[in-house]
């Protein structure tokens, strides 16, 4: 009886988990991108993301601690000193391009401490997914 179900469960996880990343066991594939804070820069300065797509920003701090905002997909999180990684994640919003802002106090540069989210459309045409 277990030579039958085998090769359906294995179909199974074959069909639902394309991405051999364990942390991804179940549902569509997640864009990840490593992200670094440090005054007063973000890097990458510009996270390019196809919209509707899930999307998982792995981010810590190269100094103090920061804050890592994206107002349009309701994104907030504190970046701690010491290097710890945070993430955050969302559904990549319409194509468009959208303010990414440090949401803590770091010191002078504090209120220039941005990068930008540009979502563009999916090959194929904006509504396909
Ligand atoms: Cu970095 Cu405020």
């Amino acid at each position: 009886m277990k030579r039958i179900v085998f090769p359906a469960f294995a179909l199974v996880i074959a069909l639902v988990a394309p991405t051999r990343n364990p942390a991804v066991s179940a549902g569509p594939p997640v864009h990840e991108v490593q992200v670094v804070a440090k005054k007063y820069t973000f890097e990458p300065a510009t996270l390019e993301v196809t919209a509707g797509e899930a999307v998982r920003l792995v981010i810590h701090s190269d100094d103090t601690t920061h804050g890592f905002a994206i107002k349009k997909v309701k994104v907030n999180v504190v970046v701690p000193k010491g290097g710890q990684q945070v993430t955050a994640e969302f559904t990549a919003p319409p194509p468009g391009r959208y303010e990414i802002a440090c949401s803590e106090f770091c010191g002078l540069g504090h209120h220039g401490m941005k990068a930008e989210l540009v979502s563009v459309a999916p090959p194929g045409g904006p509504t396909s997914r």
